[in-house]
C-alpha cells in the first residue's frame, strides 16, 4: 500500500513523506527546495513530487493521502475550552464555537489543490484527516520500534486546539490519556518567551535554551506567567500566548505577550547586545518548562513508566534537548524516543504512519534521517560545470580520507554527501565540519559563513565506540535530540563542541547508517586522536540546508569557506 503523509496544516514547515507497504522510503521539507526557511504558508508541492519520483511511484498509484489535521464536531471539549478561555476576544471565542472547522476546511481545500496539482487526483485518492498530536504520537511511536508497553507525549504550540498529549502505545495502538488545550500550551508560553527575548517564534527557542545556562533561574520569579501542578496547568492569558487586541504591537508587529508583560519585565529584548536581566529570564523559562514537563510526564505516564521505562515524545517542545535530558535522567526512564523531525514537518510521518497501522501494515522503525535526495559524482561535476563561478575541482579516491586531511590541518570543510537529512539536524550529509579541539574552530566558522548567534552552541558527532567514554551514558543518541554531561577528561580534548553548562548535543554515529561519515571520524581520529567532529549544517544564517548541488556551490561561493566536498569532488578557492 502506498501512503503519502503532507504536513503543512498550522503554516509553517510543510513537508512530505512516504510510506510503501509500510517502509518509510522518501521524506522531505519544502523548505528545502523552494530554498525559504520554514516555507511558511506554502504546501509541500515540491516536496511530493520528489517523494514519488524517488521511490518510482506514479502519482496515480497512491492509495490514502493522510493530512495531520482533523475537524472536531460541536461537542469536542477543545473548541469550548479555547472559547471560554477567549472570551477577552469575543469574535475569536464565537467564531470557534459557531465555526469551528473552519481552518480544516481551508486546509482540506488546499490539500485538493496540492493533490490535482501533482497528479495524484483529489477525486480518485482516498484522504484522512489524522488529529494533529495523534500526527505527532505516532511519528514517535511508531517509528521508535519500542515493542513494550510504552509512554507517548506530544507537547507543541497548537494544532487544531490540542497543544498537549499524554498517551499510551501497545501492539501498535495508541491510547489518550489526557489532553490540554488551547491557550494553556507549554509550547506558546515558550515561543512568548522567545519573542519577547528579542528572537524569532520556530528559530529562537533553540536560542532561549542556549541562553539559559547564562542566567540564574532563581534571580526572578516568573511563576506568574503560568499556574500549574502535577496534573493540571493554565498558562497566563493577561501575560503571554495572547491574540487580538491584547497582542503587544511594535512597528505594526503583533507579538504572542502583551503590555502588561512588559510593564512587569521591561521593554522587550532589542539586538543581542543586552543580556542583564534577559539571561536571566530564560534560565527561568527554561526552568518552569522543564518542571512542568517533568511533573506532568510523571502523573499521566509514571505508572508506565515504572512498569517498562520505555517513553516517546514528539512536538516542537520535544526539540528542547535540555529537557529531554532530563527525561532521560528520570529514575525510571529507561530509553526514549524522539522524532528527530519533533515539529511539524515530521507530522507527515506522522500522520502517514497512523493511517498504515490502522491499514493493518505494520510500520518499520526508524533507523536514520537519510531519507532526502541524492546526486552522483557526475550531477555534482555537472553542477561545478554549469555554476557561473566556474569552480575548481578535482575528483577524489577517497573523499572520508582527504576530508579528514582538510579538517585536521584546521580548516572548516563543507561536506556533502548521500541523501538529505529530514528534520532540521544536519547529521553528517549536508555538514560543516570542524575540528573541536582546535580552538578557535567555532569562531572560524562563525567568521567564514555561520554568523551563528553565540548562544547556540556548536555540536559534536562521534564514533559509538567512544561514545560512552564522552558522554558517560549507553543511552542512544543518533540524531542529536539529546544533550548529556561530557567528561570531565574530554571536556579540555573537545572545547569547541562542549556548551556554558558542561553538555553536549551528541551524534552518536554507527558504520552501519552512515559509512563513510564514520570513515572520515575514523581517518579523523588517526590524525588527531579524537573520533569526533564538530558538525553543523550546511547552510548559511536565515537559508534553509543545502539540498542540491547547485545550492552547495552557491553557498560556498556566498561564504568564505574554503573547501567543499560534493560525493568525490573536492572544490576549493584560490
Ligand atoms: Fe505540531
Amino acid at each position: 500500500m502506498v501512503i503519502l503523509g503532507l504536513s503543512g496544516a498550522v503554516y509553517h514547515d510543510p513537508s512530505a513523506a512516504l510510506f510503501v507497504d509500510g517502509e518509510l522510503v522518501a521524506a522531505a521539507e519544502e523548505e528545502r527546495f523552494i530554498r525559504e526557511k520554514h516555507a511558511k504558508g506554502k504546501f509541500p508541492v515540491e516536496a511530493t513530487r520528489f517523494c514519488l519520483d524517488y521511490a518510482g511511484i506514479k502519482p496515480h498509484e497512491v492509495d490514502i493521502v493522510a493530512f495531520p489535521y482533523a475537524r472536531f464536531g460541536p461537542l469536542y471539549p477543545g473548541r469550548w475550552h479555547y472559547a471560554a478561555r477567549h472570551w477577552y476576544a469575543p469574535d475569536r471565542a464565537l467564531t470557534v464555537l459557531f465555526n469551528g472547522n473552519r481552518r480544516y476546511r481551508r486546509n482540506v481545500r488546499r490539500v485538493m489543490e496540492l493533490l490535482d496539482e501533482t497528479g495524484i487526483g483529489s477525486q480518485r485518492v482516498r484522504f484522512v484527516p489524522v488529529e494533529h498530536h495523534l500526527a505527532h504520537a505516532s511519528s514517535a511511536y511508531h517509528l521508535s520500534g519500542f515493542r513494550e508497553k510504552t509512554a507517548i507525549v506530544s507537547i507543541d504550540g497548537k494544532g487544531e486546539y490540542a497543544t498537549t498529549l499524554f498517551a499510551w502505545g501497545e501492539n501498535g495502538r495508541i491510547h489518550k490519556i489526557k489532553e490540554f488545550y488551547d491557550p494553556d500550551s507549554l509550547g506558546g508560553l515558550y515561543g512568548a518567551m522567545t519573542e519577547y527575548l528579542g528572537f524569532e517564534m520556530l528559530d529562537g527557542e533553540f536560542k532561549v535554551m542556549g541562553m539559559a545556562p547564562y542566567g540564574d533561574p532563581a534571580r526572578f520569579d516568573l511563576s506568574r506567567l503560568i499556574d500549574y501542578d502535577q496534573s493540571s496547568f493554565r498558562v497566563n492569558t493577561d501575560l503571554v500566548n495572547v491574540i487580538g487586541l491584547r497582542r503587544y504591537k511594535e512597528n505594526g508587529k503583533g507579538y504572542f505577550f502583551s503590555p502588561k508583560l512588559v510593564e512587569w519585565l521591561g521593554p522587550k529584548r532589542q539586538g543581542d547586545e543586552i543580556d542583564d536581566p534577559y539571561v536571566d529570564y530564560a534560565a527561568s523559562m527554561q526552568h518552569i518548562l522543564e518542571d512542568a514537563a517533568l511533573g506532568l510526564i510523571d502523573h499521566y505516564v509514571g505508572d508506565i513508566l515504572r512498569e517498562t521505562g520505555k517513553i516517546c515524545f514528539a512536538g516542537g517542545v520535544a526539540l528542547n534537548v535540555k529537557l529531554n535530558q532530563k527525561i532521560i535522567n528520570l529514575p525510571h526512564v529507561r530509553e526514549l524516543f524522539v522524532q528527530p523531525a519533533a515539529s511539524d514537518a515530521g507530522t507527515a510521518i506522522g500522520a502517514a504512519s497512523y493511517v498504515a497501522m490502522e491499514q493493518g501494515e505494520s510500520v518499520r522503525s526508524m533507523e536514520h534521517v537519510y531519507l532526502g535526495p541524492s546526486y552522483t559524482t557526475e550531477q555534482c561535476i555537472e553542477a561545478c560545470r554549469r555554476h557561473a563561478q566556474t569552480p575548481r575541482w578535482e575528483r577524489l579516491t577517497d573523499a572520508a580520507v582527504r576530508g579528514a586531511g582538510i579538517i585536521a590541518n584546521g580548516h572548516p570543510l563543507a561536506w556533502f554527501q548521500g541523501r538529505m537529512e529530514f528534520g532540521p539536524r544536519a547529521l553528517g550529509n549536508r555538514s560543516i565540519l570542524g575540528s573541536p579541539a582546535h580552538s578557535r574552530m567555532a569562531d572560524r566558522i562563525n567568521a567564514q559563513i555561520k554568523y551563528r548567534e553565540r548562544w547556540r552552541p556548536f555540536c559534536p558527532s562521534l564514533l559509538d565506540r567512544v561514545a560512552e567514554d564522552i558522554v558517560q551514558t549507553k543511552h542512544p543518541s543518533p540524531y542529536m535530540t539529546f544533550t548529556f554531561d561530557v567528561a570531565q577528561e574530554w571536556k579540555n580534548r573537545i572545547p569547541e563542541v562542549v556548551h556554558e553548562d558542561g553538555t553536549a548535543r551528541v551524534q552518536i554515529v554507527t558504520q552501519g547508517t552512515n559509512p563513510r561519515y564514520y570513515a572520515l571520524i575514523e581517518e579523523l581520529e588517526r590524525r588527531t586522536g579524537n573520533a569526533v567532529v564538530l558538525n553543523t549544517s550546511l547552510n548559511r544564517r536565515g537559508e534553509p540546508m543545502v539540498c542540491s548541488p547547485t545550492d552547495a556551490l552557491n553557498m560556498f561561493y556566498g561564504s568564505d569557506l574554503q573547501y567543499l566536498i560534493m560525493e568525490d569532488v573536492l572544490v576549493t578557492k584560490e
